[in-house]
């Protein structure tokens, strides 16, 4: 059975950004409590779900050779936790066409797990409720549960605990794509190795921050932004500097990497000052590419049929 097959379902499923990454201390489990403010940008990947003989995996897109096609796929996984709930087995194959940068802190793999798990249920008619799906997100990863609600959310806990945000305009964003991509537990242990012997405060969520995002305003987004992780980003991966640097000199409202990186985030006043910082980016020779992308988006959302 092929993705077009008349019986497949295809998902919808946006990248985020985190606008706020407020990082504790590491808890005994390992994990960082966190105030996580995500939201959710509109570039996409699609996931289909067709009936299959077996769970199998395929990637199309230009980074396709990077996404992993075997069981640690967080597409994989979802179908197999939602099969073993409902007591199927996961005869399907997933196809994901990525558009979102992989390994780049834009929860690429997250937005897969919550497609594939989307697409499964409406595929085998398992009828889960929003709940039950909120549940096996949170078990699939931290950043899974935001990827199926998009928008813009308060990501509590180790980001999986969710409070929806308003937003009261459109945000627009250029996003520069790093050469490589970083593994979020080695910056998270980088974060850890850099704030030794330190005293890590409790988290909490910016009240500037939230205003900026309910009053659409981009200018007061840009002073509030902020992310915790990004000195363990960069001394991780220092080329970064530089690309934060040509940004901020192209005239961003303001620069920073997203999530646990590489890929770094600039802020623009409207649409036609995107397009020009882009180019600006991409012509500085810091990065491998730069996408335009507006937020926030909705989540994960059932396309075909
Ligand atoms: O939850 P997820 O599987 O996406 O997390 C990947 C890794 O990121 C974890 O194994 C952990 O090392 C780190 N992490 C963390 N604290 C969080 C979220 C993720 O330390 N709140």
């Amino acid at each position: 059975m092929t993705p077009s097959s008349p019986r497949a379902v295809t998902v919808r499923v946006p990248a985020k950004v985190n606008v706020q990454l407020a990082v504790g201390a590491a808890r005994a489990d390992g994990f960082h409590d966190l105030a996580n403010v995500f939201l959710a940008v509109g570039l996409y990947d699609e996931v289909t779900a067709a009936p299959a003989d077996t769970l199998t995996i395929t990637c199309e897109g230009p980074d396709a050779g990077q996404v992993p096609l075997d069981r640690t796929n967080l597409a994989a996984r979802a179908a197999e936790l939602l099969a073993a709930r409902h007591g199927v087995e996961p005869r399907v194959h997933l196809h994901i066409a990525k558009d979102i940068p992989v390994a780049g802190g834009m929860a690429g793999g997250s937005a897969d797990g919550a497609g594939a798990l989307l697409a499964c249920d409406a595929l085998w008619g398992t009828g889960a409720s929003r709940e039950e799906l909120l549940d096996i997100c949170a078990e699939l990863g931290s950043d899974v549960p935001f990827s199926l609600v998009g928008g813009a959310a308060l990501g509590t806990g180790r980001g999986e605990r969710l409070t929806p945000l308003e937003t009261g305009g459109t945000f627009h964003w250029v996003f520069a794509v790093a050469d490589g991509g970083l593994s979020t537990p080695a910056v998270y242990r980088e974060f850890d190795r850099l704030t030794e012997g330190t005293d890590v405060p409790a988290p909490e969520a910016s009240p500037a921050l939230l205003d900026a995002l309910r009053t659409g305003e981009a200018a007061a987004l840009a002073k509030a932004l902020s992310n915790d992780l990004q000195p363990a980003a960069l001394s991780l991966f220092p080329s970064l500097a530089a690309t934060l640097e040509a940004g901020t000199k192209a005239g961003a409202l303001a620069a920073l990497v997203s999530g646990s990186g590489p890929t770094t985030a600039f802020l623009a006043a409207d649409g036609a000052s995107a397009a020009v910082l882009a180019d600006a980016l991409l012509a500085s020779g810091t990065c491998r590419t730069a996408r335009v992308a507006e937020s926030p988006a909705p989540g994960a959302t059932v396309i075909r049929p």
